[in-house]
């Protein structure tokens, strides 16, 4: 398994520790710990003396002292500049500042900041993949968000992550788009109509409830669409493409990796439907069932303790939501050649995931080795505490959303800063604005709900992305001041000596070890709470140690350490999709 620097370390370090157990001739083995329970970083914690003790029945203080005494190669190596042992028998290694110095320059002068590169894996992810019969809305955000954030984890790590955009562009819903796209062309103003695709979608749906004739009508063309109708086809793609197009538009403004070649609609798997159900009704996992087939899944229970049923295919023949994700697994895995694949996707659809795995599993489709994973998240919240809208209770749409963000940000920049120019205000307040929302979302744990409040995410305070950039920008300031390059030099050593900088540096070396637990978990609020965290104790640091008030050697070591810190922070936020300002 792939680790970062401080695990490493801890397995390096157990190294010593076992072999200095042995020579002590003990049999049990040692565990290391690492954050020791001490406030400070930069400590690892040797347990396991104390069981050695009470199985040699002797003082657990003596044989931690025997264990010490073979560890004082640590202290040779300057690795480590104290090794004590506190209370009952427990073992404390603390690294020194030259090792923890040493490690910080190199990556310093590292372009991945000591990040390693991970033996590539093929990663499809599944998202943003919104609706196509209706505009965006705010349901699409987190996906969006979340699934980016994880698609620049991955391809930072050395990955093949790319998103799978898999819009919803077909189904009965376009029946019902396309007649009214039809009814109205009549009346000659589908332009206008299709302008405003919420609008449109909103009065195709009223009148499929008002007009049986009009419901019929679109039944039909369901049916002509499915069995490839050219001239439906036609007007299907026309409707799509005005779709799609305002999608993209809500992807550039938004920032993310997703483009045109993303789009892997479930128009596209039409064709691969019935050979699905064909292929799992002949090896017998989909059983025909009052003329559906349905995939009965021993490996889920419902509630009476029964198989959950898998329904692939109506018994009308109509093909289901559960059909067209399992050709799309199959293409996953058979032609895009996938080691893991994600699906961003709301928790309400967690059953289904769960459902759709169990099958794709049983039917080979996807192999053991090809690990399958829903990325769930919960619900945007209002500040009321139920589900995100607008003031008159309908859906938000979400570049609605991304508009009041950046405007809001720029009240707030042009408050703080009054000598920007326009143009300056422009780009601030679209990072800004932008960066917030995704932020706002990212620093939560992705399972929960959380609640969407404009204050606190465009707060300079806190744990929010403007309190990030600004922390970004205060290190360029910094490094302006001192007179020197913003590119670090070789000629400077980092040396730590202060508990605190020694501290900044242990953060520092931690974030190979974050941002893989991130892709392992993919939690992105893994890397948002270190960021914060980074920054926070940056600017106590620099509080406390005033920089340029100090004698060189301590203040080109401390402009290093600044350096590094701005570098790791630009990196991270990066990696969240978040802007870095040099100026705000
Ligand atoms: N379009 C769906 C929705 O908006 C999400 C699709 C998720 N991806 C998938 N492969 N099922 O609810």
């Amino acid at each position: 398994m792939i680790k970062g620097f401080i695990m490493e370390l801890q397995k390096f370090l157990h190294k010593y520790v076992s072999e200095a157990f042995q020579k002590c001739g003990l049999s049990t083995y040692p565990t290391l710990l690492y954050p020791a329970s001490k406030p400070e970083f930069g400590h690892y914690q040797i347990n396991g003396a104390m069981g050695a003790a009470k199985s040699l029945k002797t003082n657990p203080r003596v044989i931690a002292q025997k264990i010490v005494d073979h560890l004082d190669i640590l202290k040779q190596e300057e690795i480590a500049d104290g090794i004590e042992i506190l209370g009952a028998g427990f073992i404390n290694i603390t690294l020194s500042g030259k090792f923890l110095s040493r490690q910080a320059f190199a990556n310093l002068f590292d372009k991945r900041l000591g990040v390693k590169q991970q033996p590539k894996q093929i990663i499809p992810i599944d998202y943003p993949s919104a609706n196509l019969a209706k505009e965006m809305h705010v349901g699409h955000l987190r996906a969006s968000i979340i699934g980016d954030a994880l698609n620049r984890v991955l391809r930072f790590l050395g990955h093949d992550s790319f998103s799978q955009d898999h819009v919803g562009d077909w189904g009965t819903q376009f029946g019902m788009l396309i007649t009214y796209m039809v009814e109205t062309e009549k009346v000659g103003e589908s332009q206008v109509a299709l302008a405003d695709l919420e609008g449109f979608y909103r009065n195709a749906k009223k009148r499929f409830e008002e007009s049986e004739e009009f419901a019929n009508t679109a039944r039909s063309y369901v049916v002509q669409l499915q069995n490839g109708d050219k001239s439906v086809l036609a007007l299907w793609r026309r409707f799509v493409q005005v779709s799609q197009k305002h999608c993209l538009e809500v992807y550039k403004k938004l920032g993310l990796l997703v483009n045109e070649s993303n789009l892997k609609g479930e128009s596209s798997y039409n064709d691969d439907l019935q050979p699905t159900v064909d292929e799992l009704v002949r090896t017998g996992i989909a059983i025909d069932s009052d003329g559906a087939k349905v995939v009965f899944l021993d490996e889920i229970k419902d509630k009476d303790d029964q198989p959950t049923p898998f329904i692939i295919q109506k018994s009308d023949g109509g093909f289901l939501y559960a059909t067209t994700d399992l050709a799309c697994i199959r293409y996953r895995v058979r032609q895009l050649k996938a080691n893991r694949i994600l699906y961003v996707v709301d928790v309400r659809q967690s059953l289904h995931f769960q459902e759709l795995f169990a099958t794709a599993r049983k039917a080979g489709f996807a192999p053991e080795n090809v690990k399958l994973e829903h990325i769930a998240f919960g619900t945007m919240m209002g500040k009321d505490g139920k589900p995100f809208k607008t003031r008159d209770g309908n859906t938000v749409k979400l570049i609605d959303l991304l508009n009041e963000a950046v405007d809001k940000a720029a009240e707030l920049v042009r408050r703080k800063n009054p000598n920007l120019s326009e143009e300056e205000i422009t780009n601030i307040s679209t990072a800004v604005g932008i960066s917030s929302i995704k932020y706002a979302d990212l620093s939560k744990n992705r399972t929960s709900d959380y609640i969407f409040n404009w204050e606190s995410m465009l707060s300079f305070e806190g744990n929010t992305a403007p309190y990030l950039q600004y922390a970004y920008t205060r290190i360029q300031s910094l490094l302006s001041k001192s007179g020197q390059a913003v590119e670090p030099s070789t000629d400077y050593k980092i040396s730590a000596t202060e508990q605190a900088e020694k501290n900044l540096l242990c953060l520092l070396l931690q974030f190979e070890d974050v941002i893989i637990s991130v892709s392992k978990e993919c939690m992105p609020h893994y890397l948002a709470n270190y960021l914060f965290q980074l920054a926070s104790s940056f600017s106590k640091f620099y509080e406390k140690y005033p920089i340029l008030k100090e004698t060189d050697t301590i203040k080109n070591s401390r402009l290093q350490i600044a350096r590094l810190t701005a570098r790791t922070l630009k990196q991270g936020m990066d990696l969240l999709g978040l802007e870095v300002l040099d100026k705000m």
